[in-house]
């Protein structure tokens, strides 16, 4: 049996199929390359490029294949983006899902794991967030999110579709090997973005808004390596196949750090000195976004091994001063 992981080309969707590969899952990858890159594929993962959105060619894909379990990264998500274009968020996410979720139904798979968001809570009741707190999203990125849960609630109640959901927070690092790491282009996240500094492709990190409730006035997120958010991938997926019931869990680390904090944890990582400079808040940004994941701990057994945020920032700085480019020549 295989393992379809769509999206596969991505950040976080490469370093899943490199994790099943490594634990001798035979994988096949679909993505359409949008976002995604050709070099990030696991050269053992069997590929077909093409859209979640094209029935005939995710039927062409089942078909040809023995799956047993889809694990679902194809998604836009960059918040900012969703503000100025939410109907390109709605087809892809939403409408693309609905057609995964109907070639799923036709082709008698059953069970699905996918990337959510921590942006499905929108600005937090309290913290660290619970699972069944409040889901009231901020912007239109985090609403496809919630929509595509629903939508497999659903699929699941009418066609047994078994689902779990992942709402992830602040995902960093890059796999150890050196050959897979975050590559966005446009970037617009922290991490990567710090180290362009040290990289010399900027001048100096903004730091949007130095007046929030917190201890030194910056946000504060919760960091997750990108390893640990896939282990625990791997770990629902089996979950399922063990029988288990639809769910939904939070990944983060439970620690939350603020903008300065990983600037400063950048610095000693890297040994270059970080410039910064104080901007504006940026706008939908809640102070505060701290995961609990004692139910993820608790039901599948999970245990985040880069609790320290220094190794997470390591990590991606092996990959960014390999590729400073990203996978672009
Ligand atoms: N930040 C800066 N300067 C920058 C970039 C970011 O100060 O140049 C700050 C942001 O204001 C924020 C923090 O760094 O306080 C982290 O920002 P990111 O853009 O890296 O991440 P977000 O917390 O905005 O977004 C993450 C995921 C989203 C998800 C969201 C949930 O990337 O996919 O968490 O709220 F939707």
């Amino acid at each position: 049996m295989s393992v379809l992981v769509c999206g596969g080309a991505g950040y976080i969707g490469s370093h899943c199929v490199y994790e099943l590969i490594e634990k001798g899952e035979s994988v096949v990858v679909v993505d359409n390359l949008q976002t995604g890159y050709k070099q990030a594929i696991h050269p053992n993962a069997k590929f077909y490029q093409g859209d979640i959105r094209d029935f005939q060619f995710l039927d062409k894909v089942f078909k040809e294949n023995q799956i047993d379990a889809v694990i679902h990264f194809a998604a836009n998500s960059l918040v900012g983006e969703s503000m100025q274009l939410p109907l390109k968020y709605y087809n892809n996410n939403v409408y693309g899902t609905q057609i995964l979720l109907e070639a799923m139904v036709a082709n008698n798979v059953k069970r699905i794991v996918f990337s959510s968001t921590a942006a499905v809570y929108g600005e937090p009741e309290c913290v660290p967030i619970l699972e069944n707190d409040r889901t009231k999203p901020t912007n239109a990125y985090g609403e496809t999110k919630l929509a595509m849960e629903k939508m497999m609630k659903w699929a699941d109640v009418a066609y047994g579709v078994k689902y779990i959901a992942l709402r992830y927070f602040n995902v960093a690092g890059a796999n150890e090997n050196g050959l897979i790491g975050e590559a966005h282009n446009p970037e617009t996240h922290l991490v990567p973005l710090i180290l362009q500094v040290p990289l010399g492709k900027r001048e100096k990190i903004m730091i949007y808004g130095d007046d929030y409730q917190t201890k030194d006035g910056t946000c504060v997120r919760d960091y997750i390596h990108v390893i640990d958010l896939i282990d625990a991938h791997i770990l629902a997926m089996n979950k399922l196949r063990d029988g288990y019931d639809s769910d939904v869990f939070n990944l983060g680390n439970g620690s939350g750090f603020t903008v300065k904090e990983m600037i400063e944890a950048a610095k000693k990582v890297t040994g270059y000195e970080i410039p910064v400079e104080i901007a504006a808040r940026r706008s939908g940004d809640p102070a505060v976004l701290v995961a609990s994941s004692k139910k993820a701990r608790k039901v599948l057994g999970w245990s985040p091994k880069f609790t320290n945020v220094e190794e997470v920032i390591r990590s991606a700085w092996n990959f960014h001063s390999t590729h400073k480019n990203g996978f672009e020549q």
